[in-house]
Formats: C-alpha cells, structure tokens, sequence
C-alpha cells in the first residue's frame, strides 16, 4: 500500500477504511475483511459509539498491530485541556489498545459557538500534544479546521498538526484549504469522499469510469489519492470495501482530474466549520 509520511516522520496508508454508521458485528466483520484485504488505515471516532468494535475487529484479525494506523477523534462536546484527557481515557479503554496511531480534534471550537474558540482549542490541543511526548499517541491533528482555525492553533502550538481530515469529494474539494494545509506540510485527509452516495449518476463520472472500465467509486478515490490526500471510504459490504482499494492499476489523465475539478457542486453536507453544528440546508440542491 502506498503511504505518505507525515510531517513528525509516522507513516499513513493513503486508502484507509472509514467506520461511521459501522456498528455491532456488521462494524466489527467490516473491520476483519478490510484488514484482510489490505487495508491498513482505519478511522473512527468517539462520536461513532463504535470503538469498541473497530478495536476487536483488529484485535481478532490476527494483523500485527505495528502495521496497522489507527485514527480516532475527540468530540466537540469534550473540547478543553482536562476534558480532552478525560475523553482520551474513554476512548483508549473502549478501544483496548497500547497507543493510537492518529488522534484528531473532531471539530473546531467556532467564533459562533464560543467567545474564546482559539483558547479551546489550544487547550485541547496542549493537552493532545502532552499525550504524544508520553508515546500514548503516535500523531496529532485535527477535522474540518479552516485557515483561520488553523492560523490561531499555530499561534501557540509546538506541534504542528499532521493531518487535516476535511470534507473532501467531487463537487466540493475545499481546494484552497487544500493547498493552505499542503503549503504548512500537513497531510489533507478526505471525508465522505463518495458523498456518502450522491456521486453516483453524474454524466462526467460515469463516462470516465466506462473509459477506465472502473466504477464511478473507483475514479472518485483515484481522484482524491491523485490529489496527494488520504482517503477513507465507508462500507460494510465486502465486495465494495474490495473495489475500494482497487485503486492502483490505472491513471486518470490531467484532463480527467481538470474535469472532476471543475464538476458544479455535488453532495456538500452542509456542515461548515465556522457555523457548526448548525449547518446549510441543503435538502433542495
Ligand atoms: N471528520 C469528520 O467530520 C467526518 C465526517 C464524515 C465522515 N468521516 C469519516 O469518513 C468516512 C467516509 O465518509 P462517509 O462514511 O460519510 O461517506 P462515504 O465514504 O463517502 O460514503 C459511504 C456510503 O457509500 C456507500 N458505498 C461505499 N462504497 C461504495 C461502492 N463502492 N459503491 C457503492 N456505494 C458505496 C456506503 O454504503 P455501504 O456501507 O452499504 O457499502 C455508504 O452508504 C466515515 O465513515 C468516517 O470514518 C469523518
């Protein structure tokens, strides 16, 4: 599996298994057949209530445990220094493992949400920083952090994040942010890269698939790693987390990238990160 090496030297597979809505023995069995298969990035998230499963699921798939990078992500609901220890205990125990590969600060404190955001989040992100110089987590970033986010966490942190995991798919890249995380050496990570399904049935990607003989998930992954960023689709079901990871047999050209690039908006969440957890309405689009 190709990997791209994070700015404090650790290594992250640039396929990885997304685990949101995987739960009980469907999350567990999901997380086995990935592994099998080759995977070797999985993400989760307190907010998931699937720790436990993602950390049985490697536990019994028998992968030593050095190959594997596991993420998982603190809840905006346990920003500030001690509750970020607190919820790292929580989520260490759920999962049942010696050391986290990746722990991300899930979203940022916001202008609208808090009256000192910069200071949450510094907080946190002390406390995070504390956790890696005591070797319980191997790398450090954050989710859906802006430029601005971003800007006020340089501002005191000593660590510089490795990661940025952002809303990231055809039809909304967040390219600018993109470049911004790119320009200060942190590794852009991409979310819902199928748009949680709404990717499906677009002409231009259906017509590059038939070109390449690939499916319409396949040149939406292909695209995301082409842009340098990770990428972690979600399934339960065997045969698509197979198709997933059969990304690396073929090259979309500089035309196709331009021309997935260039696709008008296509499943945005509505999720901002200087409003949420309000977000956009976006039921008409
Ligand atoms: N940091 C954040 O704020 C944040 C936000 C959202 C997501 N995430 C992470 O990113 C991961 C991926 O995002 P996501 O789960 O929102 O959406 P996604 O990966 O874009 O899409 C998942 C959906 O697509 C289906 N699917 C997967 N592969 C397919 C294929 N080859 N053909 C057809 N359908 C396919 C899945 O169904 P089946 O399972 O039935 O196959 C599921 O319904 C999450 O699981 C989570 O780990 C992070």
């Amino acid at each position: 599996m190709k990997v791209i090496v994070l700015n404090d030297g650790n290594s992250i597979p640039v396929v990885g298994l997304g685990t949101y809505k995987s739960v009980n023995d469907d999350g567990i069995q999901s997380i086995k057949s990935a592994l099998a298969k080759g995977y070797r990035l999985i993400d989760t998230a307190a907010k998931y209530n699937n720790e436990e499963e993602v950390g049985k699921g490697i536990t019994e798939s028998g992968i030593d445990r050095k190959e594997i990078i596991v993420t998982t992500k603190l809840w905006r609901e346990n920003l500030g220094y001690e509750e970020t220890k607190k919820a790292f205990e929580l989520s260490f125990k759920k999962l049942g493992l010696t050391y986290i590969d990746l722990y991300l600060i899930h979203w940022p404190a916001n202008a609208r949400n808090y009256t000192n955001w910069q200071k949450v989040n510094a907080d946190s992100w002390r406390a995070m920083e504390e956790l890696q110089a005591e070797g319980r987590i191997k790398s450090i970033g954050v989710s859906n952090f802006w430029q601005e986010h971003l800007e006020a966490l340089f501002q005191t942190a000593k660590v510089i994040p490795a990661v940025n995991q952002i809303e990231f798919h055809p039809g909304y890249w967040q390219p600018e942010l993109t470049a911004f995380c790119k320009k200060n050496d942190i590794v852009v990570e991409s979310w819902s890269p199928l748009a949680r399904g709404k990717i499906f049935g677009n002409d231009i990607l259906n017509a590059i698939a038939e070109k390449h003989n690939k499916s319409v998930s396949q040149i939406c992954l292909r695209w995301v790693i082409q842009h340098d960023v990770v990428v972690i689709p979600k399934s339960t079901i065997l045969q698509r987390i197979e198709e997933n990871i059969a990304i690396f047999d073929f090259e979309l050209s500089e035309e196709e990238m331009k021309q997935i690039n260039e696709l008008p908006e296509i499943g945005f969440s509505g999720e901002l990160p200087n409003i949420w957890p309000e977000r956009i309405d976006v039921s008409s689009r």
